[in-house]
Parts: C-alpha cells; structure tokens; sequence
C-alpha cells in the first residue's frame, strides 16, 4: 500500500521538471544537465535522464530519484518529501502519519498563528491607534500591513499568555517556543512583523519599538527548535515564485527593505535581518537563483556588508552584482525618497561585485604613498587573475598602466606570475572539491560484474539467467545488488529504476553502486552473446579463486594421498570452467 502510494507519486512527477524547478537544466540529447547543487561546481556535472527518472553527477556522485534530491535539496525527510511531491502531483495523502517531532512542530506553529492572528487584532483595535499612526507615517499601507502580516503586541504582561493557555498551551511550551519569557509575554508594545521559515511557516517574530519605550530597535525571537536564525532568510518562501519569473534575487540587509520593495512591485527579496551571511543562508540564496544582486544600506556597514557578503558568493562560484546606494540611505528610504522608478533603475545598473570590491579597494589607498599604490596595484592584479574574462582583465590591466603612467608589459608579467602561483594553490586543494574522481583502474571481473547488473537492471531474463545457474558473484556489493534486483523483480514483477532507488533508500553502498553500474550507459537492448561471454569472465574468476583457495591448501598438506586429492580437484576444476 504504502508501496504503491511512494510508486503513484513518483510516476506522476517528471525527474526533469521538479529538478528544473530547483536549477537550470539544457537538454543535450536525450539527457539534461545542470550544475550539481550537491557539492561546489560551475560546471553542469549532474545529468538527469527523463527515460530512467533518476539525476546522477559525475563530479561528486550524488544520485538518485526524485525522492532523493529533493530530500538532499531541502534537507527534508523522506516522508516530507513524499507529501511535498505528491502536493505537485495533485495527490491526496490519506492516513499520512507524520513523525512525533513533526507533530510537536505542528503545535508550535499554530500557536504562532493564532498570536499572529491576535496581534493583527491589536493593531485594528482602538489600542492599535498610535502604532496604526505610525505605520501610516512610515507609508505602510493597509495592503501591506496585511500581506507581511503585520501586527501590534500591547502592553500588558500575559495578553499572548493568556490566549495561548485558552487554547491548551502551558506556559512551559510557550517559554520553549519564545513567546512567553518565563511568566510573562515576551513581547508588549511592539510592532510585531511575523517571520516565516523555508516553507512559509510563521517560526517567530521580530517586534519595532514606536513609541520611542526602550533603545532596543527590534527585538528578535530566540533560537528554539524551529527558529535557527542563521538558517532562515526574511521573505524566502514568499520570494520563491517571483525569484523563479525574474531569475534574480535581490538581497537586503533589512526587512523594512523587503516590505518598502515589495510596495513598488519589487517582490524578489529576501533579508539578511542585519546579520553576516552563514553559509547555510549562502546556499539558500544559490538555491533560490545564482543571479544575486545585493543590496546593502548606504552607510559604511552596508558597505562592509557588501564586500563580506559578495566575496562569500564569489567564493561559491557566483556572479553577484551590486546595488551601492550612498548617502546613508537604505533601500527603505532611498526608495520612499526618489520613487519606483529610480529605484528600478537602480536594479537595471547594478554592476558586478568584482567592480564594486576594485572601486573600494583603491578608495582606501594613499595616492601620495608609492608604497600604498603598489600594494594597491598588486591587489588589484591579484583579483582580477580570479576572473575568467580575459577581455575585462585586459581592459583592467591597461587601465592601471595608463592611469600609474607603467608599462602594460610590467604589470602583465605580474599578472602571469601570479596567476601561476594561484593556479598551483588550486592544484593543491583542487582533489577535494573540484577535480572529477580519478578513472579507478577496474579489474575485468569487476568490470563484467557491472555489466551483468546493467543488464540484470534491463532484463528479468537476464536476472533468471543468474538465478539458474547460480551465478556468484565474488564481491559481497555486487552480490547483494545482484539479489537485491532479483529479490525486486519477483516482489513487483517488473523493474523501474526510479523506484528501485527507492527500495534501497537507506543502503548507501547499493545506491552509489547502483549509480556506477547505470553510468555504464550500455543502452536497453541486452546482447545475449555479451551476457554469456560477461558470465565466463565472472565464472572463471571464481574458478580461479578456488583454484587458488585449494592450491594454498595443497601446499600446506603434508599427507601426500591427500596432496594428491586436491592436485585432482583442482584439475577437474580448471577443466570443468
Ligand atoms: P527601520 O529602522 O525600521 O527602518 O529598520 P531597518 O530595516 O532600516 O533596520 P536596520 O537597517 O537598522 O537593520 C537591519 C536589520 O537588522 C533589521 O531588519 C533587523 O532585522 C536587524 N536589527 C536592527 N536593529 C536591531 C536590534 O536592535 N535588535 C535586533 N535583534 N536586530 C536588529
Ligand atoms: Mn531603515
């Protein structure tokens, strides 16, 4: 039953679509490829075939279904999965029990729901008056208010409390979640602006003061077990559509940012919530589109935001470009100041990060020091061997020499020193991350074992044809593959390979084995003569290896009769093969 659901889902969702959901993918032949978000690439490694349903890279050797990558994509169980595709697929999920700890999380967030819904209350109450005038004066409209979910936390010391234990929460829970601060509400007199995780559920809040009550701007709910700050980016799952149709994101530092863009139109944000970028919000950002501007505040933090920020991306292998407003401006105000427009515009000129980080590394030199202005050079030298453009590093090496009054040569041969040095740094740490997997020599039995699986995968016959001859497969992986498909074709009767991936889920070994014998790419059609000539090869290993086995034996028996007895087996063996 369970089978047949996980089966029904999977069939009704096409491999290259959900992963072109994720990622760009272009068809070469009857395959496609896209660069592998599994381990840090530019180049499109990962190949998803449409015939077999299953995405393979060739680079880190990541593999597997449709469930599998968009487990390993969202970081999300099995069962999440499953609910998650069959939403696609128009499935309903009957009897889908979710697991204990998903149950837990459910409570917590609908009792964030209900103090949104309390808090959006309190904001249209007679109460709400003052913090209403001051949204009204921020030019906040009503529109707004109610698409982030705006609200407004009274005073008062157990209003949220109070509410919550009407509805059965104890206060222990509500000290868990960061609602309640051991007796009493943890927010009052706040604006309250509801923050959401991944998938669009409200995980906690960050309140504004108003009223000018403390110096604390926001105040932030604690870490709990579905808030991890560090793992969540304002206004991602909102952005997600509208990130898709653009194929950009903007990247904000604030979420007044996002909400003041989201009133022009300007809907593909999200916020960093004025903290440095964690790699896991890096990943998410790549996720969402490799097309990232960053739009950081006009002042020196914004400023030093956009050169950590931008070099961590860089880092990862993107592109980012950079919006650099000035004058202490923010997205915010710049955008209420000069209008949507402007602002628009704005995005259309954003220049590259790597422009950006060369215009602020020479702000910072001393023009009169010729110490300074080497280092500068030198500096500047040493970026640009770091792009893959080699009509822009001309272009920035020329500029240098006009502009220092140096020969062109001079800074050139730098230039290729450098790049030298950085080329062998490369090599050094290249192995790990970036180099394909060395071609394994492989031994010709085991290269026929494989073979002998491919066509196992292809065929029941084939797998019938093992069986009957009893067929040993001398290397324990491929012995339990082997019988692993046999024991797959009798239980369902025929074989698809997407769902035998399934089937192994947890067996990491016979998956990744799995992954290597279908690169073997022998096509559909099984050659009868091959399979017989693949099963010689694998049968006379195994001769051998007795063979061997006996003649070690032979050698340490001391009875001649017996010495003899196994010279006999071993001859009957080599002639029987
Ligand atoms: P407004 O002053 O309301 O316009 O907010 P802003 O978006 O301009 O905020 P700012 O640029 O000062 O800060 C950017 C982000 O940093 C905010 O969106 C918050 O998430 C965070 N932040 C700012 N001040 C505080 C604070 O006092 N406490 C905490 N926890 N976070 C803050
Ligand atoms: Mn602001």
């Amino acid at each position: 039953m369970e089978h047949d659901l996980i089966t029904e889902v999977r069939s009704k969702v096409d491999i290259v679509d959900v992963i072109s959901s994720y990622l760009p993918l272009t068809q070469k032949g009857k395959n496609y490829f896209g660069v592998c978000p599994f381990h840090d690439d530019t180049n499109p490694s990962m190949s998803v075939s449409r015939e077999l349903q299953i995405y393979r890279c060739f680079s880190c050797g990541a593999s597997g279904n449709v469930y599998n990558f968009v487990m390993n994509y969202e970081h999300i169980s099995f069962k999440e999965a499953l609910a998650l595709l069959a939403n696609k697929a128009g499935i309903e999920l009957k009897n889908f029990k979710i697991t204990e700890k998903k149950q837990a999380n459910e409570v917590f967030y609908k009792a964030y729901e209900l103090a949104e819904k309390f808090y959006q209350n309190n904001l249209n109450s007679s109460l709400g008056k003052i913090a209403r005038n001051y949204l009204k004066e921020r030019s906040l409209g009503e529109d707004v208010i109610k698409e982030f979910g705006v609200g407004l936390a009274l005073n008062g010391n157990t209003n949220v409390i109070d509410l919550l234990k009407n509805k059965g929460y104890d206060l222990k829970t509500l000290n868990e979640i960061g609602l309640a601060n051991s007796d009493r509400d943890t927010y009052f007199n706040r604006i309250m602006f509801p923050l959401h995780d991944l998938e669009g559920r409200i995980v906690g809040f960050s309140g504004r003061i108003y009223d000018g009550s403390t110096n604390n701007k926001y105040l932030n709910t604690k870490e709990t077990p579905i808030f991890k700050k560090g793992q969540l980016l304002y206004h991602y799952a909102m952005a997600r559509e509208e990130v898709r149709t653009k194929k950009y994101v903007i990247v904000m530092e604030g979420f007044m940012d996002v909400i003041r863009a989201s009133t022009i139109g300007v809907k593909n944000t999200i916020a960093l919530m004025g903290t440095a970028m964690t790699d896991e919000q890096a990943k998410l950002i790549i996720r969402l589109s490799k097309d990232v501007i960053l739009c950081f505040d006009g002042d020196e933090a914004g400023r030093h935001a956009t050169m950590v920020n931008g070099e961590a991306l860089l880092k990862l292998g993107l592109k980012p470009k950079v919006i650099a407003l000035t004058g202490g401006d923010d997205p915010d105000t710049f955008i209420l100041k000069k209008g949507k427009e402007h602002f628009l515009s704005l995005i259309e000129s954003a220049i590259p990060f790597t422009d950006f980080k060369l215009k602020v590394l020479k702000e910072g030199v001393d023009l009169q020091s010729e110490e300074a202005i080497a280092g500068y050079i030198n500096t500047v030298i040493t970026e640009t061997c770091k792009w893959d453009d080699e009509i822009r590093q001309e272009i920035v090496l020329k500029k240098l020499a006009k502009e220092f009054n140096l020969e062109y040569n001079t800074l050139e041969k730098r230039f290729q020193a450098i790049k030298e040095e950085q080329q062998k740094e490369k090599q050094h740490i290249a192995p790990k991350t970036y180099a394909l997997p060395k071609k394994k020599r492989r031994d010709k039995y085991v290269i026929a074992m494989h073979s002998l699986l491919y066509y196992m995968l292809m065929s029941d016959k084939i797998v019938h044809k093992v069986d009957r001859e009893g067929l040993f497969f001398p290397s324990e992986k491929e012995r339990i593959l082997a019988s692993e498909i046999s024991y797959y074709y009798k239980k369902y009767g025929i074989m698809k390979i997407a769902d035998f991936y399934t089937y192994l889920n947890d067996k990491e070994t016979l998956t990744n084995l799995l992954t290597e014998v279908l690169s073997l790419d022998l096509g559909t059609e099984v050659p009868s003569e091959e399979v017989d000539a693949l099963f010689k090869v694998i049968k006379d290993y195994n001769v051998n290896l007795e063979a061997k086995r006996l003649e070690e034996k032979m050698k340490d028996e001391i009875d001649p009769l017996e010495k003899a007895k196994y010279a006999e087996r071993i001859r009957e063996l080599r002639m029987g093969s």
